[in-house]
């Protein structure tokens, strides 16, 4: 497809029909050297992958399937700031497309009226000290009906059109993503992470909220006092703050 009039993200895009997962096409592409801000959208995976190891339904022609690939010069540690970066970009470009509010739920995910609307699994080169490559991959149900969901993902998860009730137009929906991308990142390089987080936080409603926080070996309740670098949860417990890296989040 013709690339997009941006300053990095969609200069090239590359459009497939079906594909085992664009993160794998992207991944690949960019170990051979690919230019900073190229996209792979596909219309339908077969192996589409989530977080945790766990699969993305990817049903054919209905929702948004693509990766990007970027080339920061950044410690790995840093690289999670990409990942806060492309879930505002997604939720902006839900909120310009449609009449609906997205809320992020920490650390990736988004959310429409309590469900589950889009996801973000990035995937990096790295050396040491230097990041070579992220693929920033972005997966959004867009026109899913419910009946294409897998059973046990009817009720946390839904689509754009089953919360609106409208069909939308996928390659609309693609240029404004990317045109927010391409922003948020260019701002992100002149600036730094600071603008980011800033935003992140206030779509994620998460600020100082009393929230409980299910962790492997343990629950917490506590005061929400922000992100940090890292992108960890900082949460207050009675004035002692604690770091949480992962873990699941409920208001209270
Ligand atoms: C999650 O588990 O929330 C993350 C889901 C990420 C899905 C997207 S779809 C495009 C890209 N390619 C993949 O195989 N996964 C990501």
């Amino acid at each position: 497809a013709a690339g997009l009039p941006t300053k990095r993200i969609g200069k090239r895009i590359i459009c497939l029909e079906e594909t085992d997962s664009t993160n794998n096409v992207t991944f690949r592409l960019a170990e051979e050297g690919t230019a900073e801000g190229t996209v792979v959208i596909a219309d339908a995976q077969s192996r589409g992958k989530g977080r945790l190891g766990r699969s993305w339904a990817s049903p054919k022609g209905v929702n948004l399937y693509c990766s990007v690939v970027l080339r920061p010069s950044m410690p790995p540690v840093a690289a999670s700031q990409l990942t806060f970066l492309s879930v505002v970009a997604v939720a902006r470009a839900i909120e310009l497309s449609t009449s609906l509010k997205a809320w992020i739920k920490w650390p990736n995910d988004i959310l429409i009226n309590g469900r589950k609307i889009a996801g973000l699994l990035n995937e990096m080169s790295a050396e040491t000290e230097k990041v070579n490559f992220v693929v920033l991959g972005i997966g959004i149900n867009i026109n899913m009906r419910q009946e294409q969901f897998p059973t046990d993902l009817r009720h946390p998860a839904s689509s754009l059109y089953i919360e609106s009730g409208a069909e939308l137009d996928r390659n609309r929906f693609i240029r404004t993503l990317l045109k927010e991308l391409d922003d948020l990142y260019d701002v992100y390089l002149q600036r730094g992470y600071g603008p980011v987080r800033e935003e992140w936080l206030s779509r994620s409603q998460l600020y100082g909220r009393k929230a409980r926080i299910d962790c492997q070996d343990r629950t917490m309740t506590g005061i929400i006092r922000g992100i940090d670098d890292m992108g960890a949860l900082l949460l207050d417990l009675d004035g002692r703050e604690e770091r949480i890296l992962s873990g699941d989040v409920t208001l209270l």
